[in-house]
């Protein structure tokens, strides 16, 4: 059985109880989601061949800072960096560093950016110079998984769903989904429940509910699903070294449906971002 509580008389811990927000929440989600996304449409412009991931760390940062908000990853659990970048067959928390970007690189830019407590989560995949062919295919395969997982999202469907429906176009595409990793509640927290698996069987899990927060971000494997985690104790990637990708969105359950608060105000979606 699930629980469910409204957020204002929700202690601040994951409790494991899924928190109902009202219009308070859903407007500081919407804040805090479109600065994310502005940060994210701004990131389009510095990733290039030489740019290292440090330098787009510190562009998370300040843009952070300079907009009143905070990194939620920056000293998260021992994390230093402002977000993660995800390079080639990096799955996801890719720890930013000096090695420059090559021509023919994908990767992942993840952000998290607080704005009066909330969090705003997202992340979107960018090409440095022209990608290859199986490149450009399994980001377009992982964008449209995040938007079919999103589709899914209306009162009375179940998390099971949501994974269903990614699970079944990324595999019907020859991809597969990273089971290691899921999407989570968030709002006050950065990471609540419940969680979102993105595989699964339709009717299973969680009862959907207005004013639930959570994020969909599905991590889509060129190869097998198989991940392992460095030595550095984040970063993640393919055992089999194939590409994987990962697109982000946090959205609200609505009476109807569900609001995307994290779409970009220059109406980005899969790079080149032109
Ligand atoms: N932003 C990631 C997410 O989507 C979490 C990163 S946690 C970090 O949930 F510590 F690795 F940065
Ligand atoms: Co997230
Ligand atoms: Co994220």
């Amino acid at each position: 059985m699930q629980n469910y509580i409204e957020a204002s008389h929700a202690p601040a811990k994951n409790t494991g109880t899924i928190k109902l927000y009202g219009k308070d929440g859903f407007e500081g989600m919407r804040r805090a989601g479109r600065l994310t996304a502005q940060c994210l449409d701004q990131l389009a412009a510095i990733v290039k061949p030489g740019v290292t991931t440090r330098e787009i760390d510190e562009f998370v940062f300040r843009f952070g800072i300079e907009h009143d908000a905070f990194p939620a990853t920056l000293n998260y659990r021992g994390y230093t960096k402002s977000c993660c970048t995800s390079i080639n067959h990096v799955v996801c928390h890719g720890i930013p560093n000096d090695k420059p970007l090559r021509e023919g690189d994908i990767l992942n830019i993840d952000v998290t950016l607080v704005l009066d407590g909330w969090h705003g989560d997202s992340s979107r995949m960018y090409t440095v110079g022209p990608a290859r062919r199986a490149a450009e295919r399994l980001i377009a395969v992982t964008y449209e998984s995040l938007m079919r997982g999103i589709a899914e999202v209306k009162p009375g469907a179940t998390t099971g769903d949501i994974g269903a429906a990614i699970q079944q176009y990324a595999e019907g595409e020859r991809c597969s989904v990273v089971r290691d990793f899921c999407g989570h509640g968030l709002g006050l927290l950065f990471h609540d429940a419940p969680n979102i698996l993105h595989f699964g069987r339709r009717g299973e899990g969680v009862e959907l509910r207005p004013g639930m927060i959570f994020t969909i971000e599905p991590m889509i494997n060129l190869g097998r699903p198989a991940v392992k985690v460095l030595s550095d104790g984040w970063t993640a990637v393919t055992r089999d070294r194939s590409l994987s990708a990962q697109f982000e969105h946090s959205v609200g359950v609505t009476e109807d449906g569900c609001e995307i608060f994290t779409l970009s105000p220059a109406g980005h979606t899969v790079p080149p971002y032109i």
